[in-house]
């Protein structure tokens, strides 16, 4: 049943691809609009939304905060993104004009379906993002939006969220359409460019093998870095937590802005650290500042670990590892810049001799608060 593969982390990895292509399936229809009919808050209700909550746990959360990138820009709608097991008990302000997003893989996490309920009983319309038909938490919710990754089996999300990803965008892109704040072409636009994702997935698969020789070599390390900017931190959040709970290590994913105000003093000589690059497009200022910060904790000896486009040039000079990925539009880079973490955390896990499908002390799904 892993279908020839040694766990089902490894599986899961690879079935990304269709993952990713699975959850777009029937949600756009001829003209190149959204139709998500599942999503049964009405459009006049969409409309009067005047705040985004988001919460969720681990990895769902990870997606969360790269949702709010996506919600805020093509909505302008403020979105929060909150773990939801911090959310209820500081009192949250939420009311009838409030749209909560509740994302969870297994529907079964206590802590998003007791935030969930409170938000409920605040009079808001929450909006579950699931990967599993009949679970708890969309039971429980006004509405659905259901994320076709199949069957996760591994502890260590993958799939899910990758998919999760692509219904947040979804979603955002939705929330665009009813209120009109994004025009028929620009939501055609990020349609055609999720639709074309799944194929760079899976060209970013096929060249993983560096990674995991790269991996191998770090084994008997025990701390590595991770830092990003924009949708890129919550990636290096995403990378630092697959890296503990597989390998055991010690892990941190800062916002590289962040370097300077106190996590500068932890690097040290040969300590790895992993940078997510934005692309050198669009945000060209983003770009420019992580490579001075790149450049900064390699002259204090750091062994960079820099992910970075195809044809980002500028990174060059300062990687000691330079992992690449396709172009993409900026907020959907997570979809990309994820799997290559994903791989390098599988396989430190493997020649470290941990069990890769069912990390030490971890549950798939945690049912209690
Ligand atoms: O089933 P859920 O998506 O609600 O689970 C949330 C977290 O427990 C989960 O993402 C956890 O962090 C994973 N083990 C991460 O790989």
């Amino acid at each position: 049943e892993k279908g020839g593969y040694d766990y089902f982390m490894l599986k899961e990895i690879a079935e990304q691809p269709k993952a990713v292509a699975d959850t777009l399936l029937g949600r756009i229809d001829a003209s190149g609009a959204l139709t998500l009919d599942e999503v049964r808050i009405s459009a006049a209700e969409l409309r009067e939304v005047d705040k985004v909550v988001i919460v969720a746990c681990g990895t769902a959360f990870h997606a969360g905060l790269i949702a709010k990138y996506a919600i805020e820009h093509w909505t302008r709608i403020p979105c929060e993104v909150e773990l939801a097991s911090e959310f209820r008990y500081r009192d949250p302000i939420l009311d009838a004009r409030s749209l909560v997003i509740a994302i969870s893989q297994s529907g079964e996490t206590m802590d998003t379906l007791m935030a969930l309920r409170h938000a409920r009983e605040q009079g808001s319309r929450v909006l579950a993002i699931c990967n599993t038909n009949g679970s708890t938490i969309p039971r429980e919710s006004d509405a659905v939006l259901y994320t076709h990754a199949g069957p996760e089996v591994a502890v260590a999300s993958t799939k899910a969220f990758l998919t999760q990803l692509v219904a947040c965008y979804l979603v955002a892109l939705y929330l665009g359409q009813v209120r009109g704040t994004k025009w028929a072409d620009e939501i055609r636009a990020v349609i055609r460019d999720l639709a074309e994702i799944s194929g760079e997935v899976e060209r970013v698969l096929e060249t993983m093998e560096p990674v995991r020789a790269l991996a191998r070599g770090l084994a008997d390390k025990n701390t590595v870095l991770f830092l990003g900017r924009h949708v890129g931190y919550p990636v290096a959040l995403e990378g630092a937590l697959k890296l503990k709970e597989l390998a055991y290590m010690h892990a941190e994913g800062f916002a590289a802005g962040e370097l300077k105000h106190g996590p500068i003093a932890l690097i040290e000589d040969d300590l790895p650290v992993v940078v997510v690059v934005p692309s050198p497009r669009g945000r060209s200022v983003l770009h420019d500042k992580i490579v001075s910060n790149i450049q900064e904790i390699r002259a204090r000896g750091a062994r960079t670990i820099v992910i970075a486009e195809e044809g980002d040039e500028a990174v060059v000079p300062y990687a000691d590892h330079l992992i690449r990925i396709p172009v993409t539009p900026t907020l959907l880079q997570p979809l990309v810049a994820t799997v290559p973490l994903q791989v390098f955390a599988c396989e430190l896990a493997t020649a470290r001799g941990n069990e890769v499908d069912q990390p030490r002390n971890l549950a798939k799904s945690v049912t209690v608060e």
